[in-house]
């Protein structure tokens, strides 16, 4: 039998060796598999399900199991077309609240998941909306009050693709096909038991900084290796963890030196024209469509995707208080479980280590070429936009840190920012210096990122324009990361064509500061007359 240390030293990232996993992609069912909507809605049933991540270990997760036709699909990859309809009649399974979010489209706000719109043990919702957005990578969560963390964490996420005219048009010309050439890609970050089992037990440090993981996993595949031919790709990446952000960049393996690659979108949208970086930042809630181009590679050659060393900025140590990261000792005795990985090296925030390993295995000829402009992105209109301040910070009671929107944390009945259907704002969001990067995210309405101020190097390294903004910036958005001491100004619309009062939801996607209270309601509310 293995022992669980060297369960735990086979899935160590930073051991590229390690990477022999085949990572699972989404085919016609199963986990992740591609679901189609139809007219009929989905039914889609919250439930405990036991799945096989790795080879030799079954890990007991929650997810959401769809039937049709006989097939099964685990956390579906749901594929829509702009302006369809889309129906999911949820049942909850469990002994616990639920929701389905989903995250980064425009919707009125009783088919958004809100917690005010939890489902009770037992208990079914049914969602029906058309879908109003652009074509893009969208995603799809649990948003239960006070247990988002927890629930995402054991499994209650997936993907949902938007497609249009524009995106159908831009994989022709790319010559890259969704399933084959285009791949979904869910970065995630878990620990796991000795027996394969996720544990979840965040202490008083992981409430305030977040609960990370020392497992990498892709599409659920802990330290996965893809085989790939000599072509071009399109990759969707999400970062579907709790806490943990990434730098991301390719590596050939043996040669050291990076890749370039193309950012092509960003959350919900194709930006304008493809952008060359070498690394981006992703944060929880993001994600980032990219092409890699492997022509010039050869047979047996090796890349990786890999998570390249940064500051973390945890500058929340400068509270005074005693808030060390690593050497922090548990309080009382150590659970079972916190015992089994406690040999297991612990991944630091910024460390260095692999995500996933890919090897070349054919050599293709392709025919597609990538196109000069992908969309149109019309710059924010701003004309007349009020501003209105957003300041994130911490408060620290009795040894514990706490995170704050406008001095406030959440209040199920109160609604602290009220715009006008129709109204343009500009929200700037300003992170205190002694503070950490906090991935703000924005419920039912996209928005433009308009500017970045004080932006730490290695970001501010990377601008592309004047403004400060990243490749990653510069399409429409939902989520965005404000590092300590930055300024970002954001752009929103709240136009909708929704009955009556919308009430949504402002956070941190850093799901322990979202439960511990770093969200805040705003409302939209009709002008008199
Ligand atoms: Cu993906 Cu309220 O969030
Ligand atoms: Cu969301
Ligand atoms: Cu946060």
């Amino acid at each position: 039998m293995e022992t669980s240390s060297a369960y735990h030293d086979s899935l160590d990232p930073t051991n590229l060796g390690n990477f022999k996993n085949k990572l699972n992609l989404p085919g016609r069912d199963g986990l992740l598999g591609f679901l189609e909507a139809t007219a009929d809605p989905v039914e889609l049933a919250v439930r405990r399900e036991r799945v096989q991540l790795a080879p030799g270990k079954e890990t007991e997760m929650l997810t959401y199991r769809a039937e049709r036709d006989g097939r099964v699909w685990l956390n579906p990859t749901f594929l829509v077309k702009t302006g369809a309809g889309f129906s999911a009649s949820l049942t909850n399974e469990l002994d616990e609240d639920t929701t389905i979010h989903w995250h980064g489209l425009h919707l009125d706000w009783r088919m958004d998941g809100h917690p005010l719109r939890a489902v009770r043990p037992g208990a079914g919702y049914r969602y029906a909306y058309s879908v109003a957005n652009r074509g893009g990578t969208y995603w799809y969560h649990t948003h239960g009050h006070g247990n988002t963390a927890r629930q995402v964490y054991m499994g209650l996420a997936g993907l949902f693709i938007v497609e249009d005219e524009n995106e159908r048009r831009v994989n022709e010309a790319l010559g890259v096909k969704l399933g084959k050439t285009d791949l979904p890609l869910i970065i995630q970050d878990k620990n796991l038991d000795g027996e394969g089992k996720l544990v979840y037990e965040p202490d008083e440090m992981a409430w305030s900084m977040g609960y990370t993981g020392n497992v990498i996993l892709v599409n659920m595949t802990p330290t996965p290796v893809l085989e790939v031919g000599t072509r071009l790709y399109r990759l969707r990446l999400l970062n579907g963890s709790n806490a943990r952000l990434y730098r991301l960049a390719f590596e050939k393996v043996g040669g050291g030196e990076l890749l370039p690659y193309r950012v092509i979108a960003a959350d919900g949208s194709l930006l304008a024209r493809p952008h060359l970086v070498w690394e981006v930042f992703l944060s929880p809630g993001e994600r980032v469509d990219l092409l890699l181009d492997l022509r010039g590679f050869e047979v047996g050659e090796e890349l990786a995707l890999t998570n390249v060393a940064f500051d973390p900025m945890h500058r929340e140590h400068e509270m005074g208080e005693n808030m060390g990261h690593g050497g922090h000792a548990p309080h009382g005795g150590m659970a079972q479980a916190e015992e089994m990985y406690a040999s297991a090296p612990r991944l630091g925030d910024g460390q260095e280590f692999y995500i996933l390993r890919m090897v070349v295995k054919d050599r293709l000829t392709q025919d597609g070429a990538v196109p000069e402009a992908l969309s149109v992105v019309s710059p924010a209109d701003t004309r007349g936009a009020a501003v209105r301040p957003v300041t994130l910070s911490a408060t620290t009671e009795a040894g514990q840190t706490r995170w704050l929107i406008n001095g406030l944390t959440y209040e199920p009945d109160e609604f602290p920012i009220v715009v006008q259907r129709g109204a343009k704002e500009i929200w700037e969001i300003r992170n205190d210096e002694r503070s950490m990067p906090h991935p703000m995210h924005l419920h039912g309405f996209r928005f433009r990122v308009f500017e970045k101020r004080n932006s730490p190097g290695q970001v501010a390294d990377t601008a592309v324009d004047k403004k400060g903004r990243t490749a990653t910036d510069l399409g429409w958005k939902d989520t965005v990361l404000v590092w300590p001491g930055e300024t970002v100004r954001i752009a929103i619309e709240f136009s909708h064509d929704f009955e009556g009062e919308q009430l949504s939801l402002f956070h941190c996607h850093i799901l322990e500061h979202e439960d511990a209270g770093m969200m805040i309601n705003y409302k939209v509310v009709d002008p008199h007359g």
